[in-house]
This record gives structure tokens, C-alpha cells and sequence, in this order.
């Protein structure tokens, strides 16, 4: 059970302006931000993060709008953090999501649904590495 998890709060959200209040929830919910950045991903680097989706019918789709934007990807730091931040995200499709989650009151469809959170330790730590250095994360400095 690792303490680190990747969120990226995702082109749609910062569109309409909803990082604030993204980040307040977030916070709320006890996560620290261990580290942070503002970047507008290239087809291929969209393509490259989300590899294990390859050969799925939503891939290009996905890949397309996550390159759309600006998107702000998240180092998170909570005891068990991959499960506790899906929980406070809810459900992939924001018509399953529970009340009260990120995903329910932000997102608007299964493609465009406000954020994402690393599924396991072992991904999360992929994850971060994908966009973060080492030094850029807090507890390593
Ligand atoms: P995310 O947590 O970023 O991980 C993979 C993403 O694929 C998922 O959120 C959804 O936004 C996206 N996606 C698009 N279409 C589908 C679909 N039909 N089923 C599952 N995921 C989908």
C-alpha cells in the first residue's frame, strides 16, 4: 500500500475553469500536493501515457483530447493514496459516479471526465515518473 498516487486533472476541467475547485476537494480530503505542473501534452506523449490502452476503440479519442488542452498533472501523497483518490474521484463514467465525487460533479461524459487516477502502486509510480523528475517531487528534496 504506497503513500503516492499521479492525478491529472484533464483538459475539460480546465476549460471550464474547474481546477480550483478540484484542487479544494483535493485538499479537503486530506491529499498533499507533492508536486505540480501546467503543460499541453503532444498527440504522442498523450499516446505514450496512456500506452495500455493501445488497440482499445476509445484510444484515438482519448488520445485527441487529452493532447486538446492544458491539463495539470498531480503528485498526491496520502496514506494508500491510489484507492483513496479513486474513491474521492468515483466512478470512469460520471452517470456511475457516487454523490459527492470529483467525477460527479465535474465530469460530463467517459471520455471527458474531469481527471484521472493512477489503478495500482505500480502504475502510479510509472505514472509519476512519466512526468515528473525525482527532485521535482517534494518529499525527495
Ligand atoms: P482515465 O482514468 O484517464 O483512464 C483511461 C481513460 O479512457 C478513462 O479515464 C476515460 O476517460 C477514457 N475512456 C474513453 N472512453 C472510454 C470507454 N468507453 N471506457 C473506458 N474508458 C474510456
Amino acid at each position: 500500500m504506497g503513500n503516492l498516487t499521479l492525478a491529472i486533472i484533464k483538459p475539460d476541467a480546465l476549460g471550464a475553469r474547474h481546477q480550483g475547485k478540484i484542487i479544494d476537494r483535493i485538499l479537503e480530503a486530506g491529499f498533499e500536493i507533492q508536486a505540480a505542473r501546467i503543460i499541453k501534452m503532444s498527440k504522442s506523449q498523450a499516446e505514450g501515457f496512456y500506452q495500455v490502452h493501445q488497440g482499445r476503440p476509445f484510444f484515438k479519442e482519448l488520445t485527441t483530447f487529452m493532447s486538446s488542452g492544458l491539463c495539470m498533472p498531480l503528485v498526491l501523497r496520502k496514506e494508500n493514496a491510489v484507492a483513496e483518490f479513486r474513491n474521492l474521484i468515483g466512478a470512469t463514467d460520471p452517470q456511475e459516479a457516487a454523490p459527492g465525487t470529483i467525477r460527479k460533479d465535474f465530469a460530463t461524459s467517459v471520455g471527458e471526465n474531469a481527471v484521472h487516477g493512477s489503478d495500482s502502486d505500480e502504475n502510479a509510480e510509472k505514472e509519476v515518473a512519466f512526468f515528473f523528475a525525482t527532485e521535482d517531487i517534494l518529499a525527495n528534496l
